[in-house]
């Protein structure tokens, strides 16, 4: 039974059909292939607006180089205190913005407030000691599968863009966020203020491939360059973008996170049927149970798949573990979990 994220799923049937569609003869190298002009073209209907598309591989490679394209020497990054551009990078922001620092504001159930985020600017005036206050970072479904509706995300920009942060969303999970929420893509980024998206592909059904989405190219106009300069810029770009053209024909993306989103509600609905408390809303396709130590032991030994999160707001012989649904889950899998629990 495997819970542990959604990258452990392979890639969709209708992305590998693309990928074998594309493969054949040959095409013209470093993204000037008419696959990637079409799905660039692709990309801009779906926002219906220009958009600069540059794909990478990893969606570690899209936070860090959107950082990097608007960097400014002792720049601030303001994201959540569980943001993956946080804590799981390895520092790569740091590294490719010549060591911008991240601030952590306050996040209940990965979501950032608005005040929080004031209270953290006001902490960090312009030209201050500190650093300067540079972009904003908001995860899109939430590390804690939590999301942000269309009002949230403007009033959090609001704020940002009073100081002139550039407003970047980390949407690995954006598909997830999308299919809940049932709003147009334009409406949750740039018509609510955010300047640039990492569209994720890999989790939901692509294998390495992710996209940089700019919106407003002013403050990033540099990307390219520091895309091409970590070394991003593939030279078979068409493969990357065979990936997308799967991905996006028809709505597969948002049919595939709607699937990994049921399996979580099922997964939640169990969870709850059972007495067990859940932490946060379940909004996408993760779902974290608090669970007894002694539990989490017997799922383990049962062979369920699954990562201890946190232990925070729990008692002393328990912890939050985080349940990953993908669009490969099926519902016996989920009521195999289920009963095993
Ligand atoms: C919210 C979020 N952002 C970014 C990433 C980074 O993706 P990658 O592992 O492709 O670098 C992840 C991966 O787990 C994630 O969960």
């Amino acid at each position: 039974m495997m819970f542990a994220s959604d990258n452990w799923s392979g890639a969709s049937d209708a992305v590998m059909d693309a990928l074998a569609r594309h493969n054949a003869g040959f095409a013209p190298a470093y993204g000037a292939d008419p696959v990637t002009e079409r799905v660039s073209a692709r990309f801009a209907d779906l926002f219906d607006t220009d958009v600069t598309v540059l794909y990478t591989a990893t969606g570690t490679a899209a936070n860090a180089l959107a950082m990097a394209a608007c960097a400014r020497p002792g720049g601030l990054i303001f994201a959540s205190d569980v943001a993956h551009l946080h804590c799981d990078e390895w520092g790569a922001a740091e590294f490719y913005t010549h060591g911008m620092k991240i601030v952590p504001v306050a996040a209940e159930g990965g979501r950032m407030r608005p005040e929080d985020l004031s209270a953290a600017l006001a902490r960090t005036p312009d030209g201050g000691r500190f650093g300067t206050p540079t972009a904003l970072s908001l995860t899109q479904a939430t590390e804690c599968g939590t999301l942000y509706t269309v009002d949230e995300v403007r009033a959090l920009t609001d704020v940002a863009r009073a100081r002139g942060l550039v407003c970047h969303m980390d949407g690995a999970r954006f598909a997830n966020a999308l299919a809940t929420l049932d709003v147009a893509p334009a409406d949750i980024t740039w018509k609510a203020g955010i300047d640039v998206l990492s569209f994720g592909g890999t989790k939901n059904g692509c294998w390495c491939a992710e996209a940089l989405v700019v919106f407003s190219d002013g403050a990033l106009r540099d990307l390219a360059t520091h895309r091409a300069r970590a070394g991003h810029v593939f030279s078979k770009s068409r493969f990357v973008s065979a990936q997308f053209e799967g991905y996006l024909d028809d709505d597969h993306w948002l049919d595939l996170a709607r699937h990994a989103n049921a399996a979580a509600q099922r997964l939640a609905q169990g969870l709850t049927e059972a007495g067990v408390r859940i932490a946060w809303p379940v909004q996408a396709n993760e779902v974290f149970p608090v669970l007894s130590r002694g539990r989490i032991d017997a799922l383990k030994a049962h062979g369920v798949l699954f990562h201890e999160w946190s232990t925070q707001g729990c008692g002393p012989d328990e912890a939050i573990v985080r349940l990953v649904t993908s669009f490969r889950t099926t519902g016996d899998e989920v009521d195999a979990f289920l009963a095993a629990l």
